[in-house]
């Protein structure tokens, strides 16, 4: 008796086990299928020869956001110099899921029209590829690099990674704003996969997104609040000064910084507040995390932050006057489909690109990158932006 109950919890852990494992499986059949596009669309491309092309050495294996990021810049770059960019494809940073990913799955925009890394050489045998290096102090290197790229070569490959950090936590980076912003309202579009996914996502009500940047990010902190830097990349334009929560950030103050890269609960759920006040409508909060099983202590927050959005006594001593959250979803609630976790993280940015309020982190380069691509949608309101 004892041992037959034995065998078959041993039995439905191990098969439970393997539909975990199974629902975790990238959809291979898909990305081939992708993949294969990509290299006949490159191939298929029109007037092929009469065109100019750019490839950049690019990060690999970071954050889905940080190589997002890049591309996107890198992408806005090669179209300001009319050439067509030279896409390389996705790798994620943890290594059992670290097979290169066709970037069609993810980025439409980027896929369309220009060219897969595989089909380089095709398109510019490397006896025509000039390779040059960009080297310039941050203020001048767009302007060089837009300057070398609207040359006459034919192929260049840039064999520098030179839209590095140094350069994104610099202030040059405001001064291509305008233009990139541009960019991404007319050219930015996620996968028809990430579009779907997120439909089936959506909040149905009015909602508010927060990102919860949390996991390693505390020992992120210290260091900067040591280094004294200050938001990064997008975080920094100007036309974001007064969303940021108070008090003001100083950077020459070690607690001013902590603060606002590691805020505590009590200072998050006054910012939840402060939007709630003013947006009696929203009453659905989604919640962005990194929460995973070596940083079990967000779910703890999540739970904690969730338990007070919804209590009606805390809500109305805070001064909300549409009443308390009615539902609260966060990025393990998504609902994702076997093979589609991959999409999640994508999946989430979207979510919070077209919340009606946003609360961020104005020192993490995934919240910013959601502020820059709400301020390309039309209508945007910078006001419906918190950055803590
Ligand atoms: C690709 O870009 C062209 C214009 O450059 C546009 O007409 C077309 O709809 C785009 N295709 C997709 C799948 O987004
Ligand atoms: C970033 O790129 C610039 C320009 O190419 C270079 O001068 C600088 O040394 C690089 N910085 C880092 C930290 O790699
Ligand atoms: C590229 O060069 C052409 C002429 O060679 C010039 O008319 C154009 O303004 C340049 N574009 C940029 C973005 O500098
Ligand atoms: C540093 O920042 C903290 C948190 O905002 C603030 O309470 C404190 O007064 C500041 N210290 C100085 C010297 O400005």
């Amino acid at each position: 008796m004892k041992l037959s109950l034995r065998l078959l919890v041993f039995a439905s852990t191990f098969l439970f086990g393997l539909y975990f494992i199974y629902r975790q499986l990238p959809p291979y059949g898909l990305y081939n299928t992708l993949t294969q596009s990509e290299y006949r669309a490159s191939l298929d491309l029109d007037d092929r020869n009469s065109k100019k092309y750019v490839w950049f050495k690019q990060l690999q294996g970071a954050g889905f956001n940080n190589q997002v990021q890049e591309i996107l810049l890198y992408h806005h770059l090669a179209r300001l110099t009319n050439r067509v960019y030279v896409f390389q494809p996705l790798i994620w940073q943890r290594a059992p899921r670290h097979s290169p990913l066709p970037l069609s799955a993810f980025l439409s925009g980027v896929t369309n029209g220009t060219v897969a890394e595989a089909m380089f050489s095709e398109v510019c045998p490397p006896s025509e590829t000039r390779h040059l290096t960009l080297d310039r102090e941050n203020d001048a290197l767009w302007d060089h690099a837009v300057t070398v790229l609207n040359g006459s070569d034919r192929c260049i490959s840039i064999d520098n990674h030179f839209i590095n950090w140094s350069f994104l936590a610099s202030s040059a980076i405001r001064t291509i704003w305008s233009s990139f912003k541009e960019y991404l309202s007319s050219t930015f579009k996620w996968s028809a996969q990430i579009l779907d996914i997120a439909e089936r996502a959506r909040p149905t009500e009015p909602y508010m997104a927060l990102h919860l940047r949390r996991g390693d990010f505390e020992g992120h902190c210290d260091g900067l609040a040591l280094s004294q830097t200050g938001f990064t990349t997008w975080g920094t334009l100007p036309e974001l000064k007064d969303t940021v929560f108070p008090p003001k950030l100083n950077v020459n103050n070690y607690t001013s910084v902590m603060e606002h890269c590691y805020p505590s609960l009590r200072r998050i759920l006054d910012a939840i507040d402060s939007q709630a006040r003013v947006n009696p409508h929203v009453n659905t909060l989604h919640v962005l995390h990194d929460g995973s099983w070596d940083h079990p202590s967000v779910y703890l927050q999540f739970y904690k932050l969730e338990a007070a959005v919804k209590d009606p006594r805390r809500i109305l001593k805070a001064g909300w006057k549409g009443g308390p959250m009615k539902t609260v979803t966060h990025s393990g609630t998504l609902p994702l489909r076997s093979g589609e976790s991959d999409w999640g993280v994508a999946v989430d940015v979207e979510l919070a690109r077209k919340a009606n309020i946003f609360i961020g982190n104005g020192y993490s380069s995934l919240s910013t990158q959601i502020v820059a691509l709400r301020l390309a949608k039309e209508g945007a309101r910078t006001k419906d932006i918190t950055l803590l």
